[in-house]
């Protein structure tokens, strides 16, 4: 393991394989997966995208076990290679939230692209698709979403559901949005959440209370309410579609004259996609590193990043590519 930088946002750059660290790690508020494509991209990436599945499969349940609900995980590949590790993701608790398209433009296609005999239109995109860690509760020896379960736990207490606009001190919003059982759902802001639950231990029926408690002693408060969804800041004027070349210049790490991972990720993206979702000082995993771009990125935006790259020449060539940045970046301080 090499350590770049030991600081309040620090850099932890292993060479290994992602299964032997996950136990060792942090538990992470983002996780940015960019590993296999099932396009031979790299030793031990697939030749073809049928078998993702069961590549992925090791990864996700570990993914699973590891976050928390406060985790965003960022699966970047292909859109076949994304349609087949979904149900994989799906079925680990991960919640789809959005695709977001990589359009690389027409410079990606650059006279490399012989369409009439492939019988396709050049393909310029890449998927960067955000899921959350779905939070499960467990009432009555049953699995409930959140949504459930304030509805279970409010039916428990005798009241009526009209009553959970006045609990929570609002004209309608509870009924509308934190009790409705459709797609109009919300998440109750803590502030809501703890006068709704301080309603419903002092005014529902005796017998059922603690109402809106996890441990059956007290009821969640408002803080660790708070912790239960992942963290979100959202940029104004960005959209899904991402239009961004592919990484070029300076920024584009080279062998001679050759890139040297053609899955180089622009620092820019990576830095999009850790700022939409984690705060200062909040740990971010890059568990199939390359040249380790999330690890820059995360350091330029004062978070810490465990990475790991199994392949000997590719992690030597991150550890150059951190080392350098870091210096960089300490003399522009
Ligand atoms: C798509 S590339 C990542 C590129 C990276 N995002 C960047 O911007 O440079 C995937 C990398 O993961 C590495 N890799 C594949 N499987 C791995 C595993 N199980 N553990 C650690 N690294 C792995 C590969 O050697 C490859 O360099």
């Amino acid at each position: 393991m090499q350590i770049i930088s030991e600081s309040s946002h620090s850099i932890h750059l292993y060479h290994d394989d992602a299964l032997n660290c996950y136990d060792i790690w942090g538990s992470p508020i983002v996780i940015v997966s960019d590993g296999a494509y099932g396009i031979s991209g790299f030793p031990g990436d697939p030749p073809t995208y049928e078998s993702l599945d069961i590549w992925y499969d090791p990864h996700v349940r570990k993914w699973s076990e590891r976050s928390t609900p406060q985790t965003t995980l960022w699966f970047w590949n292909t859109e076949i290679g994304w349609a087949i590790v979904h149900p994989v993701l799906a079925r680990y608790g991960w919640e789809y939230r959005a695709c977001h398209i990589w359009d690389k433009g027409i410079a990606h296609v650059a006279g490399n692209s012989n369409t009439q005999s492939l019988r396709k239109l050049p393909i310029v995109t890449e998927v960067c698709v955000q899921y959350v860690k779905r939070p499960v509760f467990h009432a009555n020896g049953q699995q409930l979403s959140m949504r459930d379960w304030l509805r279970y736990e409010w039916e428990r207490t005798g009241l009526p559901f009209s009553k959970t606009n006045e609990a929570a001190g609002v004209k309608d919003a509870a009924t509308r949005k934190y009790f409705t059982k459709d797609h109009l759902w919300y998440f109750p802001p803590g502030e809501a959440f703890e006068r709704i639950a301080a309603y419903a231990n002092q005014f529902g029926q005796k017998q059922g209370r603690p109402y809106f408690s996890t441990d059956g002693h007290q009821p969640v408060s408002r803080e660790q309410w708070e912790k239960l969804r992942s963290k979100f800041y959202c940029p104004i004027g960005i959209t899904n579609v991402w239009r961004e070349p592919p990484v070029n210049g300076e920024e584009r790490i080279k062998r001679g004259t050759k890139a040297f991972h053609l899955n180089q990720k622009p620092i820019k993206l990576m830095e999009r996609i850790i700022t939409i979702s984690s705060d200062p000082g909040d740990l971010v995993w890059e568990p199939f590193g390359g040249l380790c771009t999330a690890a820059i990125a995360s350091h330029n935006l004062k978070r810490s990043c465990v990475a790991t790259e199994s392949n000997a020449n590719i992690f030597s060539a991150a550890v150059t590519r951190l080392r350098q940045h870091v210096a960089v970046m300490r003399l522009d301080l």
